[in-house]
């Protein structure tokens, strides 16, 4: 598919538009999940089956979309989030990607395993970012990496939780994009296919993992390969957060969690927010969909930190019925890659945009004016994706949209009328 930027409408669009623009073994990367990939199709699909309320009696002809990430300020409530190998869909993606952000005013998640180091960024971008990290077996390792997020001036660090063994994905075993990476003739020729992003390539910053690098040569791919393996940690737990943060005074978000209990744990061990995330269906293969994990780790925190989710985001849409569900900002990851793959920064841009616009126009037609207080009922879910008392704390509207403010608790059976 070919488009000029100005006529891409959707995110679809510049998905289409990235897998005819980068190698196809990166667009598997980027797109696959894990195993038989159930939960990445379970993210979609329970994203599709949720159903809005077209309200109509309401002035909606001022609408805010301003909110705040973790006391952040931002455009609308939406981060770009860590992506590993970013940098491998267009050359220096990591940059490009959180200048994108920053100009949309929203923020950028830099992953411990992306392939520009924390200071790469730092030094190419103006305001600072958010960090991303993977406890590694070595905690001098980890430490060392904190400190560097806070030297960077990185304003929160985001705790992933998801990740004590990597979750198998086939295309990319079959790709050779395993440990240690293998040139396959389909990789060869792959590449061969795509010269404007080989010539990318050439200007890259750096071809492997930059946080990595130091401990092994920059030019011993497959040796960089097996340490960035070797190195996640099986034996983290929730101690792990206390270790963590006593060396992070700033905000903390725990990243993959899908049940309530842990959800507890994670505020208990000094969590200022919980990111609800299945990897993008990337990790645990049959666990459930964002959209029924949200409910009860809402219920379960009860307001006393951030909620933000992520999986599966590929519109607008898709953040209302989010935020909607109660959580207070959402995270994406594949929807602004597609961007980066098809255009580079504009294209990162561009999936903001959309993103906004989309929320926008959904708000205004479900009689939303305030993005920081969307009403629980303007979403229906069917009842199988519902487990007992979920949603239970949800606010509800009384009589107007406009309110927000929720005026008494609603019985579940209430909130699907
Ligand atoms: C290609 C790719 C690489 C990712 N790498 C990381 C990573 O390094 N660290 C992390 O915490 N999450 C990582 N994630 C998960 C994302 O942060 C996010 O949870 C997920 O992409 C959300 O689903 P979505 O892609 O459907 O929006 C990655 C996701 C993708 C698609």
């Amino acid at each position: 598919m070919s488009l000029p930027l100005e006529r891409v409408a959707s995110i679809d669009d510049l998905r289409r538009i990235a897998r005819t623009r980068v190698p196809q073994p990166f667009v598997d990367y980027v797109e696959s999940g894990s195993f038989a990939q159930l939960t990445l199709a379970r993210n979609r699909n329970a994203l599709d089956r949720l159903e809005f309320r077209q309200t109509v009696m309401n002035d909606v002809s001022q609408r805010n979309l301003g909110s705040t990430m973790v006391g952040e300020r931002v455009a609308f409530p939406v981060a770009l989030g860590p992506v590993g190998m970013c940098g491998a869909v267009r050359a220096n993606g990591e940059i490009l990607s959180c200048r994108a952000a920053h100009c949309a005013n929203v923020q950028f998640a830099l992953s411990t395993n992306a392939l520009l180091s924390i200071e790469d960024v730092a030094e190419e971008v103006k305001r600072p970012f958010w960090f991303q990290l993977y406890l590694t077996r070595d905690r001098g390792f980890s430490r060392e990496l904190i400190e560097r997020a806070r030297r960077a001036g990185c304003t929160a660090l985001i705790l992933t939780m998801d990740l004590h063994v990597e979750g198998t994905r086939y295309a990319d075993v079959r790709n050779g994009l395993g440990v240690p990476p293998e040139l396959t003739a389909f990789n060869a020729w792959s590449i061969i296919s795509h010269p404007r992003w080989a010539l990318g390539m050439l200007g890259s910053k750096r071809w492997s993992f930059g946080n990595y690098a130091g401990r092994v040569p920059a030019s011993k791919l497959k040796e960089m390969a097996r340490l960035v393996k070797e190195q996640l940690d099986p034996s983290f737990d929730a101690s792990s957060i206390d270790w963590v943060r006593n060396q992070w005074p700033g905000k903390l978000i725990i990243k993959g969690i899908l049940e309530p209990g842990d959800a507890r744990i994670a505020i208990e061990h000094g969590a200022d927010a919980i990111l609800v995330s299945n990897h993008g269906g990337r990790q645990l293969d049959s666990a459930p969909s964002t959209v029924e994990a949200l409910p009860p780790v809402l219920d379960a925190v009860d307001g006393r930190a951030e909620v933000f989710v992520d999986s599966g985001i590929r519109s607008g849409l898709d953040m209302l019925k989010f935020l909607a569900l109660g959580a207070t900002g959402c995270f994406v990851g594949r929807a602004y890659v597609y961007g980066l793959g098809a255009f580079g920064e504009a294209g990162v841009r561009k999936a903001l945009e959309i993103l906004r616009d989309e929320l926008d126009t959904a708000m205004a037609l479900t009689g939303v004016t305030d993005v920081r207080h969307v009403p629980r009922d303007v979403v229906r879910i069917p009842p199988d994706l519902m487990g007992p008392n979920r949603g239970r704390r949800m606010p509800v509207r009384s009589h107007s949209h406009q309110t927000g403010a929720p005026k008494r608790k609603p019985q579940i059976e209430e909130l699907n009328q």
